[in-house]
Parts: C-alpha cells; structure tokens; sequence
C-alpha cells in the first residue's frame, strides 16, 4: 500500500519544469515543421483561366463532341505525357500546366465536362479557355469586317463564369474571399483575333486597327474581375507569331529583307505582336493605377518564347528543325493547311521534345515547358511571381535565369525556423 502511494508521489519540481519545456519544444517544433510546407504551398486556393487553344484543357473537346476543329481529340494529340488526347493543343502539357503544377494544384479542369472528372468539382479551379477562342465577340469582329470562325468569345467564357460562380461559392462575401484567394489567367487571348484577320488577309493596318478593341476587351474583362473580388491577376502577351510554321507557311512568298536572318522568323509579323504586347502593357499599367490593391502580372511569353528561338540548343531543341512542325502535312515548315497534324497521313517527328512547334500552330510540351520556367523563375513575369508566392521560386529553383534571390528567401524562412528551434532548445538545457 504504502509503496504504491510513494510511486505516486509527486515528482520534484525541477523535473516538472525540464517535462513541460521539452513538451513546448517538441509542440514547437512539430508546429513549425507543420507550418513550413504550409505557408510555402497554399499561395492561391484555386487557379481560374480564360483563353484560347494556348490554355484550353478540354473544352473545344467537350463542346464538340470529342472531334474538336483542328483535330486535338485524336493522337498523336497527347501522347507524350497523359498518353490520350485530353482535348490540349499538344502533344502534352500547357503553360497552364506547368503553372498549376508549380503551385501546388492539380491540373485545371476543363469547365466543359470537367466537374465530372473530379469529386471536388471546380474546388481547385476551372478552365473556360477554348481553343479557336476570340477577344472580340462575333458583333464587334463583324463590325471590323473578319469572319468569325469560333463563337467562344472573352465574353462568353465571362457568361460561364458568371453561371459558374453561385455553385463555387454561398454568398456574394464568400465569392469575394474565394477569388481573393485564386490566381487568375486572363489569356492568351487576342491571337486568333490576329490570326484569322491575317488568313483573310487583312492588311498590317487593319491589324493595328484591331489591337485596341483587344486590349480593351482584355481590360475590361481584368476590370470586371477585379470587382467581383480577383487580387491577383496574370496577362500574358501575345507571341513572336513571325516564327510559327503555320504563318511562316502562308507566308512563303516573304521576300529576304522579311526574315530575320539570325532567327529565320517574319519580321513584320514578330514587330507586330510586339506592338499589341507594348498596348497591353499600357493597358495593365494604367489598370494598376486604378487598382492599387491588386497585383496585376504581366506574363512576357514573347520574350520567353524568343529565348528559346534565339539560341535553341542551349534549351535542348534541335536548331535544323526550329522553325519546323513536329507533325504536319510536309513541305519546308512540315505545315500544310490542308494536311493537318491530326491526319492519318500527317509526318510525326520521333522525338517532340527536340521540336518547338508541335503542329504548326500550338508548341509543344517541351517548348512550353521552358516558357514556364523562362515565366516562373522572375524577370519575365512582371511584377515577379515569386513576390507573391515564394513556393513558385522553389518548385523552379534556380536555373540560368534565376539570380537565386527567390531561393534565397525561402532558405531565409527555414533558418527562422532553425533559430527558433535552437533557442527553444537551448532553454530547455538553462531550464535542466
Ligand atoms: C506565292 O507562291 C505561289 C507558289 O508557291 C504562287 O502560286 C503564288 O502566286 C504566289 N503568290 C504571291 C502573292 O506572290
Ligand atoms: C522583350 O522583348 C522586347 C522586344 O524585343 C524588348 O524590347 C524587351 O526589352 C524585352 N524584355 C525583356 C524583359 O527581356
Ligand atoms: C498539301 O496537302 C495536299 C493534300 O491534302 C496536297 O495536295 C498539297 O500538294 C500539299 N501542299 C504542299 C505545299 O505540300
Ligand atoms: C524573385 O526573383 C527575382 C529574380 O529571379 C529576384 O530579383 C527577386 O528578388 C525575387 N523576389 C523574392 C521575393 O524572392
């Protein structure tokens, strides 16, 4: 009896002390080492797009049927990566992708026929890009006298939003917070606005005539959406087009003086869309004014896609095949019109990942791959991603256009993070 109530004697005081500062320690510690990964992955809730072909992950393939126009629900559509055509423009990922990726989310669903691939429905985000898509909608596209050729305009995928939206979230309070929480991917878009004015052969001055009705759209479409609740928004430019096989095709007839003669790209053409990306850029800068509470990102896809045009070994593609489709109907650029990749009879190179142009239009999921990284490791996204969620700058880590500054402010956090373990450490052996 007795030696029962001396083991149950309370133990000396010191002891007590030394048992609760180590179980402080070890509940710091466990916190800490919980809170890390925590605050490094969770940037943004979910990862909303608009767009066109560049981004659409399933919904011209949903929308038609699985027989989407430009072939991408048939192989070799998709066969690097998921191995089926999903509905992408490539022979693999996005940028949109690689970017959901990089934070963290799963791949963007498709709106169309995409909740059904999920028990979380749109939870991580949704995608309303559609390949063939147009800035302008098909009154204001008449009004400039082109023929629309896809009827998915910026505003129809903003319909869909708007229809989407009371399933996504309760109260107008609860939509506000969950888009504060989203990123949000307002193109590319404005491409095929370009791209079927110059099929019809519009002149380069009705081209320009066109670039402020797209930024406008693009505005006011960044402007709607930043009113519904959207923080952080990502925009990106168009792309060096000059260098694509499809227009380099439609355009063989170019005299010398039209090439560039280190990259073999269309001058006119790559000027051109610098021209409609510096309006843009005007457009984002004036919106940042109006909108200092949100962060409006400028994606450089021009000068990321140029880089790899530029100097296309240093990226791991083929120089000789640079301006070449990796599966198209033959000729110089392997682009024929009338003999598209998805055909039966179409030339498919071995290896996608030494080719940029997947089908003469669309890149594939090597070239977008690097874009990403090109994006996501600083200068090219303005203001830098990395400022808004670090966890980017350590999924990239640091690479030749990294100066590490974004790595470096993680390794910053964790050595917080050790500090504070030593001391708590330290305390527990002063206590002892
Ligand atoms: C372009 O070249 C093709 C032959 O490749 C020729 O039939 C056509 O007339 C040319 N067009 C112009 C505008 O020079
Ligand atoms: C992007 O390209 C444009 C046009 O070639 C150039 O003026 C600009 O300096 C480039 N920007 C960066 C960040 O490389
Ligand atoms: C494009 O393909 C068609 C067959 O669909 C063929 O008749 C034509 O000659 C091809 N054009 C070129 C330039 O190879
Ligand atoms: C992000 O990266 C850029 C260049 O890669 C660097 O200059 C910048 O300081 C970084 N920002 C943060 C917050 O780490």
């Amino acid at each position: 009896m007795t030696m029962v109530i001396s083991t149950l004697r309370p133990k000396p005081a010191h002891t007590q002390i030394k048992m609760a500062s180590f179980s402080l320690v070890l509940s710091f510690a466990i916190l800490l080492s919980g809170l890390g990964p925590a605050l490094a992955s969770n940037c943004y809730e979910s990862l909303i797009s608009f767009g066109d072909s560049i981004t659409d992950t399933g919904n011209l393939f949903h929308l038609s049927g699985g027989n989407p126009r430009g072939g991408s629900g048939q192989p070799p559509y998709g066969e690097t990566y998921f191995h089926r055509s999903t509905g992408r423009f490539s022979d693999g990922r996005l940028i949109i992708d690689f970017i959901a990726e990089a934070l963290g989310l799963p791949l963007v669903l498709p709106y169309a026929g995409g909740a059904k691939q999920s028990g979380d429905g749109f939870k991580y985000g949704v995608n309303f890009a559609v390949g063939g898509a147009t800035a302008l909608d098909s009154g204001a596209s008449n009004k400039m006298g082109l023929l629309v050729i896809n009827g998915y305009s910026m505003k129809v995928q903003m319909g869909w939003f708007k229809k989407l939206l009371p399933s996504l979230c309760a109260s107008a309070s609860e939509c506000k917070d969950m888009l504060g929480k989203s990123l949000l991917l307002v193109g590319e878009i404005g491409g095929n606005d370009y791209y079927d004015a110059l099929m019809q052969r519009k002149t380069l001055d009705e081209l320009h005539d066109l670039v402020p009705n797209v930024v406008s759209v693009i505005g006011s479409t960044i402007t709607e959406l930043i009113g519904m609740g959207a923080r952080t928004i990502v925009v990106p430019g168009n792309f060096p087009v000059g260098c694509s096989p499809a227009l380099l095709t439609s355009f063989q007839n170019s005299s010398g003086s039209d090439y560039d003669t280190s990259t073999g790209c269309i001058k006119w053409l790559n000027e051109f869309a610098e021209y409609q990306n510096s309006k843009l850029q005007e457009e984002l800068h004036s919106l940042r004014e109006q909108h200092p509470s949100a962060t409006i990102i400028y994606a450089d896809y021009y000068n990321a896609t140029m880089s790899i045009f530029r100097s296309p070994a240093s990226f791991g593609f083929r120089k000789e095949e640079v301006l070449k489709a990796c599966c198209g109907g033959g000729g110089p650029n392997n682009y024929n019109l009338t003999l598209q990749c998805s055909d039966s009879r179409a030339k498919v190179c071995d290896d996608p990942s030494e080719y940029v142009s997947w089908d003469g239009v669309h890149m594939t999921e090597a070239a977008y791959k690097t874009i990403s990284n090109n994006l996501l490791a600083g200068h090219l996204a303005m203001p830098i991603v990395n400022n808004t969620c670090p966890r980017i700058a350590q999924k990239i880590g640091v690479d030749q256009h990294t100066s590490g500054v974004g790595v470096g402010f993680l390794a910053t956090r964790d050595v917080t993070v050790w500090f504070i373990f030593v001391i708590f450490y330290l305390m527990y052996f002063i206590v002892m």
